[in-house]
Formats: structure tokens, sequence, C-alpha cells
């Protein structure tokens, strides 16, 4: 038997990557079914080979459908996702609003997916803000092989994950630079083009950003609280892939050589190291690509038992819409969607 699966938000960056995950893996899907906001109704998205008209999510009934892949932005998963859980079918959520909340599973299948089973007291399961789920990605098989104490990690991220008017203002942008017209500054909080921004999300009190304190929260969620980490994050001109220059800090020595063979024997991880020019990967070959890749493995001398290494994946699949299939994968792999409509 198929599934019946909804995507909301289906018209933006996530929700489209979501589609052509969905086609692309031959989802188990009888039926799936586009949805976005009133503004959209009646737009064509693809879906494979096929055409969907988009509906509007708030007049669309539930009640059989089995998951519903939510990327519609904190505001609307607040206001709908609890609603939908309640009529029994599995809300998987790609906004911050659940990810805190003790209720609520955040998944990343490769590093913690036995944490799945909590998600039936909301039918909510939560995924990951992007630039940490490549990271844990790469944390979790270094962790269990010689236990993290502190990771200092900056990030690199591309404009998509600030939504598609992102990526029209780079867009626009770069090309007004080029004809001398005028740069107009609306999303980011000032130029993007030819330039980089070290503020994603709001500022906290002590300094740090909203985007920085979610890498620390969601990590010690899903990897383990006594992990100390911190974060510098930083939008940078590039339009799919972000990218991170991580050092970590161990209990017990581990080698680069090490690391690498750990590394490359990980799910989820590519290793490309080759110390030479070229010999390392960027966002622009991540991006279409599902995997985390690893390059630069070195020691970090300036601590005992230290490592460093860069970290690259494309932020709208590994870091949204492949993480949310996979985890409609796992409820499906171990048959855990009638524990659902048994919840609800
Ligand atoms: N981009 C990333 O790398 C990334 C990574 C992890 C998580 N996320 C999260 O995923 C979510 C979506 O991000 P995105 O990059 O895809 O944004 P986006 O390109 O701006 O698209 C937003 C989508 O949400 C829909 N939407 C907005 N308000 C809605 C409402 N009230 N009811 C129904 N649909 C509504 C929009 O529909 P209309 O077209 O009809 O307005 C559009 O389909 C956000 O929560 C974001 O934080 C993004």
């Amino acid at each position: 038997m198929g599934y019946k699966v909804a995507v909301v938000g289906a018209t933006g960056n996530v929700g489209r990557e979501m589609l052509d995950i969905l086609a692309e893996r031959a989802f188990p899907a009888d039926e799936v079914v586009a949805l976005a906001s009133r503004r959209s109704q009646g737009q064509d998205v693809s879906f494979g080979d096929k055409i969907l008209k988009v509906k509007a999510l708030d007049t669309y009934d539930f009640s059989d459908t089995d998951i519903c892949l939510m990327s519609a932005g904190g505001e609307a998963s607040k206001e709908w996702s609890p609603r939908i859980g309640s009529q029994g079918c599995v809300v998987i959520d790609n906004s911050s609003a659940f990810r805190y909340d003790s209720d609520v599973p955040l998944i990343v299948p490769e590093v913690n997916a036995d944490a799945i089973t909590g998600f039936t007291k909301k039918n909510i399961i939560a995924n990951p803000n992007c630039s940490t789920a490549q990271l844990v990605v790469a944390l979790k098989p270094l962790h269990e092989a010689a236990t993290i104490k502190r990771v200092v990690v900056s990030t690199y991220q591309s404009v998509s994950g600030a939504g598609k008017d992102a990526m029209d203002e780079l867009f626009n942008q770069t090309r007004s630079v080029f004809t001398a017209g005028e740069v107009k500054v609306e999303k980011f909080s000032k130029r993007i083009a030819f330039n980089v921004i070290p503020h994603i999300d709001v500022f906290m009190e002590d300094g740090y950003t909203k985007e920085e304190w979610k890498m620390v929260a969601e990590t010690k969620k899903m990897l383990d609280p006594k992990i100390k980490l911190t974060a510098t994050a930083v939008r940078v001109p590039v339009f799919i892939g972000h990218s991170e220059s991580v050092n970590v800090e161990f209990e017990r020595p581990l080698s680069p050589e090490q690391a690498t063979e750990i590394l490359r024997a990980a799910p989820g991880v590519l290793v490309v190291d080759k110390r030479e020019p070229g010999g390392y990967i960027t966002p622009h070959e991540a991006a279409g690509e599902d995997a985390t890749y690893i390059s630069r493995i070195r020691e970090d001398a300036t601590v005992e038992n230290g490592l460093a290494f860069w970290c690259v994946s494309d932020n709208l699949r590994k870091g949204a819409a492949l993480n949310a299939v996979q985890i409609a994968e796992v409820l499906i792999n171990r048959k855990l969607l009638n524990k659902a409509k048994q919840a609800a």
C-alpha cells in the first residue's frame, strides 16, 4: 500500500526540492499533494514527470493524509502543525518552531534515528537547521570514536538558506553592480553581492545570533548535551551549498588518518581530501548532491587531541528536504505510521 503525502510550502525553495526528492527516491506514495498559501493556489509545480496544481493549505483536509512535509516557515508551522498532527497525519517540520520542544523529536537519521519513537506525543517531528544537519552527520562518527569535548565552527552559508526571495536579491544585486544600476538591500541587512555578512537570524542578549544558538542547542539535543560548541554564522554570496570550517577537541587521541577512515565509512558522508590544488569540495560541486562532503582533514595542534576539517553540503537537500524525506522513510521502514493514527 502506498501513502498519501502532503508537501506544504510546495512553491518555495525547500518544498520544490522535497517534490524532486520524493520523485527521485521513488517514495512509496500513492498520492502527493502540493500545498502553499492562497497566493499560489492553482499554480503548477513539477513532481517527477507530472505537474501538480497547488492547493491552499487553509482549506485542505488532512484526515486521510499520512505524512505532511512542512516547509512554510515558523509562523505557519506553529499555527498548522499541531492541528495537522491531531488529525493523525505525522508532520515533519522544517522550521525552528518545534525543534526545542521536549515532546518533539529532532532527527537526522544518520545520527539519532532511534529517537523518532517519541513523535506520538504531538505527531510532529522536527528537522534541524540546515547548518546543524550537515555538521552532526560529520561529528557523530567522530564522537563515537573519541568523544567530542568542544567544537568551534564558522559557517559560510548560501543565500538559498534564507528562501527564494534571498536568492533573487543576490541575483538582482549582482546584475545591478555590473550594469551600474541601483543595488537594493531588502532581505539582508547589508549588500550580499560581492560581500559577506556575519549575521544570520536575530541577535540574542549574549551577542550571538539565533542561527549560532541553534547550532549549539540542536547539536546538544541530537548528539550529546555535554558537547561544548561555539559558532559564527556568516552569509556568503553563494546560491546553494553551505560550507563550514570546523575545529574539534576530543577526549581521546584521533589522528587525521583515523578520522579519515572513520568518515569514509560513515553514512551520508563522502571524503574528498587530496592535499593538492582542487583536492577538496566547494559548494558549487555539492549543489544538487545528497552527501555531506568532508575535506581538509588535519591535526589542530593548538589543543590536545584536536582536529580541523572542512564540511560542505547542499543546504536545500541534506539541510532540509532530503533529511525530511529520510525521516519519512524511517517512519515507513519501522512501521510507525499506524501509531500516529492511534495517538490522534
Ligand atoms: N532554505 C533552507 O536551506 C532551509 C533549511 C532548513 C530549514 N528551512 C526552513 O524551511 C522553511 C521554508 O524555507 P524556504 O527556503 O523554502 O522558504 P521560501 O522559498 O520562502 O518558501 C516558503 C514557502 O512557504 C509557503 N508559505 C508561506 N507562508 C504560508 C502560509 N501561511 N500558508 C501556507 N504556505 C505558506 C510559501 O507559499 P507561497 O509561495 O504561496 O507564499 C512557499 O511555498 C522555513 O521554515 C525555513 O526556515 C529552510
